[in-house]
């Protein structure tokens, strides 16, 4: 198998790293990668993802056979779709179903007509509207966007003034949708699809806010668990039979079945699972913390999504609990420089400690440069949570740049101890 992973975060890193140890691959590259999947495979530059017509020719002159697809917006513009029609295999949702990501009226409206567990909402496409409906809104609510936003596509707030700028913002150029606040914790839930079958991957917890305790701004995820201690088998079940099921069955009914990865984010409400949203495609942290515990060969997983054979795939997975924590460039999730040098400690690479490379490139003399606000994930494993926390702050001294900060809490959530 020859493979191109398109994307460029710790999210790919990780997938480039996971497929490095498959003993099927015989070419791997990154689309456009980052310093760390360079060391691994090859950064093909003038590769720009969100243009399916550019990953088809470099397909084609590269010779790959499969391309799994990291981030969203590449399968929102078709790039699934393009490669398939060529006949190459595709990690990744076709355009009609990265519609569960792309458009939350239109993900919000499946869940509804299906039954499927969520968030009471309204749909505004008028501030006026919109305007009374928060006015006179007595409980706790939550204001969307419709469409992609990276992250910055939710309010929750107590402020009406805050609400009714956004909602200002949001019905510019997009859809509003106001629904009901959720109490609970939350969880991700990964299924892997072939089109006909599904698997489910151990369930992942992100840490999404800026500040120690989920305090302080939102951030594309500080650090990421996997498992999720606490969510035991009992509730696993009822995750799947209420949510994962009919959300399934619902896919079949709607001829929206995909090959690639389905994202259930979830919240754990006292009455029972309840999906906050699909993304179609793995998550950034979790997938860095998840993948270390998947024992079985990458390369047969995707051979498996691609031949429509998950029913009979035996995937093993480390009974191990994995932290992940984000080094992230001072500023950020607001303004921050680029271009600051990374120094590694001379042995960062044991087994079970993992440095993913985030927003990073190499400079002309072979310096790790940092390139964005979220710039590494830092990931250990443990036979617990305790242990697996020890690990990972042991962990993240091995790298340092001006600035650098990290959550110093990461799994402190689920630790009763
Ligand atoms: P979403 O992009 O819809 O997953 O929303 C991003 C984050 O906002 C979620 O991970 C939750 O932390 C929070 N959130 C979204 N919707 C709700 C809700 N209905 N109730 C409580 N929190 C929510
Ligand atoms: N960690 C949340 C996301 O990837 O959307």
């Amino acid at each position: 198998m020859k493979v191109l992973v398109l994307g460029s975060g710790a999210r790919e890193h990780a997938l480039i790293w996971k497929f490095s140890q498959s003993t099927r691959i015989s070419g791997l590259f990154a689309a456009p990668g980052n310093a760390g999947t360079g060391e691994l495979a090859a950064n093909l530059l003038d590769v720009d993802p969100l243009k399916p017509e550019s990953v088809l020719a470099a397909a084609g002159k590269h010779g790959i056979t499969h391309v799994f697809v990291g981030p969203e917006e590449p399968l929102t513009l078709g790039v699934a779709d393009v490669l398939r029609d060529a006949g190459i295999a595709v990690i990744g949702a076709h355009r009609e179903a990265a519609r569960l990501e792309g458009s939350k009226v239109f993900a919000k409206a499946f869940m509804r007509r299906n039954a499927i567990p969520t968030a009471e909402y309204q749909e505004f496409s008028d501030l006026k509207a919109a305007g009374r409906y928060i006015k006179a809104s007595g409980e706790k609510i939550v204001l969307k966007k419709s469409g992609l936003a990276a992250g910055k596509g939710v309010l929750e707030s107590d402020n009406k003034g805050k609400m009714l700028k956004f909602a200002e913002k949001v019905l510019e150029d997009d859809t509003l949708i106001i629904e009901e606040f959720l109490e609970g914790f939350e969880a991700t839930v990964f299924a892997v699809c072939d089109g006909k079958n599904y698997l489910l991957l151990p369930p992942c917890a992100d840490f999404k806010k800026a500040g120690e305790n989920d305090t302080g701004p939102n951030t594309g995820g500080m650090g990421s668990v996997c498992p999720v201690p606490g969510l035991d088998a009992r509730l696993q079940a009822r995750i799947r039979s209420e949510t994962i099921e009919p959300t399934f069955a619902a896919l079949k009914k709607e001829n929206l079945m995909y090959r690639g990865i389905l994202y259930f984010g979830l919240m754990i409400t006292p009455g029972g699972p309840k999906i906050l949203e699909y993304n179609v495609r793995f998550g950034d942290p979790e997938t860095q913390a998840l993948l270390p515990l998947i024992n079985s060969d990458f390369g047969n997983l995707c051979d498996a999504i691609a031949t429509q054979n998950l029913d009979t795939f035996p995937l093993e997975v480390s009974e191990k609990t994995s932290l992940g924590v984000v080094i992230a460039a001072k500023g950020y999730p607001g303004s921050y420089e680029k271009g600051i040098p990374v120094s590694f400690a001379e042995k960062a690479d044991e087994k079970d400690l993992h440095i993913f490379h985030a927003s990073t490139l190499r400079g002309k003399d072979g310096t790790v440069l940092t390139n964005g606000g979220r710039c590494f994930t830092v990931v250990a494993l443990g036979k617990d949570i305790y242990e697996a926390a020890e690990r990972v702050y042991a962990g993240v001294k091995n790298l340092s740049f001006k600035g650098a900060w990290y959550r110093p809490d990461i799994g402190k959530r689920f630790m009763t101890e």
